[in-house]
């Protein structure tokens, strides 16, 4: 089933169009590689599937269900309960512990504290971090910086998790670490799209989109 359909997709910025008639499908459970040349779109598109920005003009269902692309809050809330975000730079929050960014995604849905402390504890157990959960950001890797962003992007139990070059600081060691932890995420059924510019990463997934100056010009 779709779970997440572009239909005539536009966005122009500055008179200058970058992203031109984009129509594609995700599906439940897909795993997607985004690639392309630097400029091509890649991030603008991702961001227009997250919702994190709008455009120009085209029209976005989720499920099948219309998205009433002119109500910000609506696209926000909706956003918070289905979508999960990873970004090459983690943008955890530097003052707080691991285990307490893991958390905040949570308390802010309205989530007890004992029950958001569980979630975290046991996601960033997941994701190799047992016994750093009281580390301040700065006092762990940056292997591991993202693996915690990881954990927060799950901590709401997104249905669709969306990355935008989410291994593009790391080493060959910590980029196969987060590469597995994807493939376990979509192995057990979470819908996986990921920009990326690694192709060794790209052919370990389902499906690629490939594009060029603003549009697709392959999907294998
Ligand atoms: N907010 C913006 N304002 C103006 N131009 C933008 C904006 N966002 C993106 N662009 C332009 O749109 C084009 C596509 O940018 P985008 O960031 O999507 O590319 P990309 O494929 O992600 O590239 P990279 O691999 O370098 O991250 C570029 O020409 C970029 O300069
Ligand atoms: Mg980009």
């Amino acid at each position: 089933m779709s779970l997440l359909k572009l239909k005539d997709i536009e966005k122009v910025v500055d008179g200058e169009r970058i992203l031109k008639g984009i129509n594609l499908e995700i599906e439940e459970g897909d795993f997607v590689a985004i690639i392309g040349p630097s400029g091509s779109g890649k991030s603008s598109l991702l961001y227009i599937m997250g919702l994190l920005d709008i455009p120009s003009s085209g029209e976005i269902y989720y499920k099948g269900e219309f998205l009433d692309l002119k109500n910000r809050e609506f696209l926000s809330d909706f956003r918070n309960k289905k979508m999960g975000f990873v970004f090459q730079f983690h943008y955890l929050i530097p003052e707080l512990t691991l285990l307490e960014n893991v958390m905040a995604p949570q308390i802010k849905k309205g989530v007890s504290l004992k029950e958001a402390e569980e979630k975290a504890r046991y996601l960033l157990e997941r994701l190799g971090l047992s016994g750093k959960e009281k580390r301040m950001v700065y006092e762990v890797s940056g292997g591991e910086m993202q693996r915690a962003a990881i954990a927060r992007a799950l901590a709401n139990d997104p249905e669709i998790l969306l990355c935008d070059e989410p291994t593009g600081n790391l080493d060959s060691k910590n980029t196969e670490r987060v590469m597995e932890i994807f493939e376990e995420l979509n192995r057990e059924g979470k819908t996986v799209v990921m920009v990326t510019h690694d192709l060794s990463l790209s052919k370990r997934t389902k499906r690629v989109i490939e594009m060029l100056d603003g549009e697709i010009i392959k999907i294998s």
